[in-house]
This record gives structure tokens, C-alpha cells and sequence, in this order.
């Protein structure tokens, strides 16, 4: 039987969510607040590092949480990512809500004339415990960005080529899949790992971020199964990391990586 009542249950809510939407009021965070938001020496000096290097100022309008979450996720890019592209395209796969756009805008926008940021979630009309849905909260993160865009869709269907691509928690197994609220018929991981690295262009770059041991072991099996070369950059953290599970990197170069064909 399996998963068989979730999935039902899974696929009619999806369908339900798609096809309600309530409009109101915009979505808006009270600003952080930079004399008490860090809690240790160690956090003031590697934000003062990445304040050196980066423009940060988008950030300061988003809450603690998210300000510090943009900060983790701005130096993992900064530790694990080298860009001098003057034109740069860049696509997020499985956005959420897509609180920490701002580290990417930063990070690649940094060196770049031309920055293009897509986001692409699958259930972006979930509601959120605020009782916005991820789309509309997505629009406050991404405001005032240039030719940055929050795409409601399946990454499956979307063909274009990217210079980099940054794959968040992507599911490899079903069950945070189902727990996640979505129908079974999306859960492709391999095919969707395929289909990345089909999309990025040949000096591109994946990025991907696993939790934990188990499905970190599973994302390395995809790349063999696949016949994907990659780089193994093991367990990444910082000071600013608000997760409670460990998580595990692992990053892709079509120049040097063959898939299977
Ligand atoms: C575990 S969440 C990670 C969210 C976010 N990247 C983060 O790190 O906070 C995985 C996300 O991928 C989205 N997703 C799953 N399959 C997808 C697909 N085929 N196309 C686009 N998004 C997808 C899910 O809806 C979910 O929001």
C-alpha cells in the first residue's frame, strides 16, 4: 500500500492549492536589527568579513532569522563558488518561499553586468502559517532585484541553459516528499538530476546541499548511478547555521563530469 492515502490526499490538496488565490495585502518583515541580532564573537567577525567583501545591504529588511540564514548561505557560496562572469545566469531549484534570494542576488551579482536569478518552486501556492503563500512572500525577499524572478512551475518542464544552478535539499527519498505535502507523480530524482545537468552550461556549475548522512550518501549514489564526476566538499557549516541537522555538499562541473548516456 505504501504511500498510496498520502498520495491521494497529497495530489487533491496540490490540485486545491493551484487553483485558490486570495489576494491582500503585501507581505512585509520588520527589518534586522544588526546591534543584537548576533549571539557570539565569532558571528560579529564573519559577518564583518562578508561585509568587506559584499554588498550586503539588501538583507537588512529581512527579519533576525532570515538575515542570518542569507548570511550562511552567502558564505557557503563564498567558500565553495568561483565566478568572474560578466553574464551570468543562475537558476534555484525548489525555492520554497525563497527567503535567502537575497545571498544569491549578492553572491552572483557581485562581479556580474548582467545578472539573471530565476527561482523555481513546484508548490508555490502553499499556504504558510501566516497565511501567505510562498509566492506572494517570495515578491517581498526579491523586490528590488533586477531580472529576478520567482517562476510557480516544475522544474521538469523548464529548459533553459544556466551558468550556475543551486539545488537546496533536493528529496531522494519519498517520504520528505509526501511529508512535504506533494504527489508522488513529482518524485523523480534521478530524472531531475539529469535534467540539471542538462541545463547547465558547459563552464557551469551545480550546487547541491544535502541533510543529513543518509540521503548525502543517496545524492552520491544518484551521481554514479548516473555517471556524473563530482566534487565531494563534505559537511558545510558556519556560525550563522540555524539547521539542526548536519548538512552535506557536493558540486558538479560538465567539464569535468560525463553522464551516462
Ligand atoms: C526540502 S525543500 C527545500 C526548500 C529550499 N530550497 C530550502 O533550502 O529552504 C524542497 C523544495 O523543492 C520543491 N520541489 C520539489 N520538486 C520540484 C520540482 N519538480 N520543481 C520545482 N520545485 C520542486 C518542493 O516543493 C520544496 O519546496
Amino acid at each position: 500500500m505504501g504511500y498510496f492515502f498520502d498520495d491521494l490526499k497529497n495530489s487533491f490538496d496540490f490540485f486545491l492549492r493551484n487553483m485558490i488565490t486570495i489576494s491582500r495585502k503585501n507581505y512585509t518583515e520588520k527589518g534586522v536589527n544588526t546591534e543584537k541580532v548576533f549571539n557570539c564573537d565569532e558571528q560579529k567577525k564573519l559577518y564583518s568579513l562578508l561585509k568587506e567583501k559584499y554588498d550586503l545591504s539588501p538583507l537588512y529588511k529581512y527579519n533576525d532569522i532570515n538575515f542570518l540564514t542569507n548570511l550562511y548561505f552567502l558564505d557557503i557560496f563564498d567558500k565553495y563558488i568561483f565566478t568572474e562572469k560578466r553574464d551570468v545566469s543562475v537558476l534555484d531549484i525548489g525555492s520554497k518561499n525563497w527567503n535567502y534570494a537575497g545571498s544569491e542576488y549578492i553572491f552572483f551579482g557581485k562581479n556580474a553586468d548582467e545578472l539573471c536569478l530565476n527561482g523555481i518552486e513546484l508548490d508555490a501556492y502553499r499556504l504558510c502559517t501566516n497565511l501567505y503563500n510562498r509566492y506572494e512572500i517570495s515578491k517581498f525577499y526579491t523586490k528590488e532585484f533586477k531580472n529576478t524572478n520567482y517562476i510557480a512551475g516544475d522544474f521538469m518542464t523548464h529548459n533553459r541553459q544556466y551558468d550556475y544552478i543551486i539545488w537546496f535539499l533536493p528529496f531522494i527519498t519519498e517520504y520528505p516528499h509526501i511529508r512535504w505535502g506533494l504527489p508522488l507523480k513529482y518524485f523523480k530524482p534521478e530524472e531531475m538530476l539529469k535534467h540539471a545537468f542538462k541545463l547547465l552550461n558547459d563552464d557551469g556549475e551545480l550546487l547541491i546541499i544535502n541533510q543529513g548522512e543518509k540521503e548525502y550518501k543517496i545524492q552520491k549514489e544518484l551521481y554514479r548511478g548516473l555517471n556524473i564526476s563530482y566534487q565531494d566538499i563534505g559537511e558545510v557549516t558556519n556560525v550563522f547555521s540555524p539547521f539542526k541537522n548536519k548538512r552535506f555538499c557536493t558540486i558538479v562541473k560538465p567539464s569535468r563530469a560525463k553522464p551516462r548516456t
